[in-house]
Parts: C-alpha cells; structure tokens; sequence
C-alpha cells in the first residue's frame, strides 16, 4: 500500500504492509521515536499524537487511514532549547517521574486544551466547555485516557493548569 503523511510539517511517502499502524509507521519507518509503545491495546495513552489536531492512540489507528493527514508527534512541539509552554511547564512542575509516558501526557494535554478552547463538552464539568482555564477535575477527566505508572498525576496536572494559564 502506499500512504503520504505530513509528520510534523514534513511529507512523507510510504509503502508498506496494510496492517502497518500509524505508531510503527512513525517509531520504525520514520524514526520518530517519542511516540511510545505501552500496552499496544489503546489503554495507556503512550502513543498519543495529534491527527489533524485531533488527539488519537496511534497504536490503535492503521496508517492506511491517514493518507493526506496532518500528524503532529512530540518533536514538532519544541526542541531543547525552544519548549513549548506546556514542555516547559512539566519541566518546571516535575510533571513526569520515569518519562515514559511523557510524550502521550504532553500530546494529549495539547488535544485536551484544543478540545476545551473549541467547546467540547467534559463529564465533570460541562458549563467548562470553552473555558481555557480548567480546574484539577475538569484536568483529571480530559486526560482519563494517559495512564502514568509512576503516579505523577499531581504534577502533570498542575503542569497542565500552569500552561492552561
Ligand atoms: Fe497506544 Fe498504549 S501504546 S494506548
């Protein structure tokens, strides 16, 4: 099969098995390797990349179904020496123990803060939709789907709150 990609503002053109997911087309054909491979099965939120500023599971979504897409992985967020604000508010806030799930933490923060800017409705607290200032339980249900085996929840949370902002 053949798929074109626009990762992180760069087109790429791949042939590859159908079976090929979005994840292992980014970690092994790409090289883009800050996208991380948890449990494979769309329970962790390791994965988590942005699909035309959507916040998916790549491991859960075949490459195949995103030809013409716009991806966004951690590197097209910022470098070491240019962070972004949310980057620079988990460094600040120790928003991470062992890393590992870092990437999918900050991705998905940054689908979430979309998400919430744009209206879409949370369980917690829906009079919030559209609020960019999200308060600890409105954070705490928009990034149900990131698990982070270390337990830094505290701080990843006052992380987000910090760059939410
Ligand atoms: Fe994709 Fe866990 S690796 S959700």
């Amino acid at each position: 099969m053949h798929t074109e990609l626009k990762v992180n503002g760069t087109t790429h053109k791949l042939d590859h098995d159908p079976r090929l997911t979005l994840l292992d087309a980014l970690r092994d054909h790409l090289e883009l390797t800050g996208s991380k491979k948890g449990c494979d099965h769309g329970q962790c939120g390791a994965c988590t990349v942005l699909v035309n500023g959507r916040r998916v599971n790549a491991c859960l979504s075949l490459v195949a179904m995103h030809d013409g897409d716009q991806v966004t992985t951690i590197e097209g967020l910022g470098n070491p020496e240019n962070l972004s604000d949310l980057q620079a508010a988990f460094v600040k806030k120790d928003g991470y123990q062992c890393g590992y799930c870092t990437p999918g933490q900050i991705m998905s923060a940054t689908g979430m803060m979309e998400e919430a800017k744009a209206g879409a409705p949370s369980h917690v607290s829906p009079d919030l939709a559209g609020e960019v200032s999200l308060d600890d339980a409105e954070i705490a249900e928009r990034m149900s789907g990131n698990l982070c085996r270390c337990s830094a929840y505290p701080f990843i949370r006052e992380a987000i709150a910090m760059a939410a902002e």
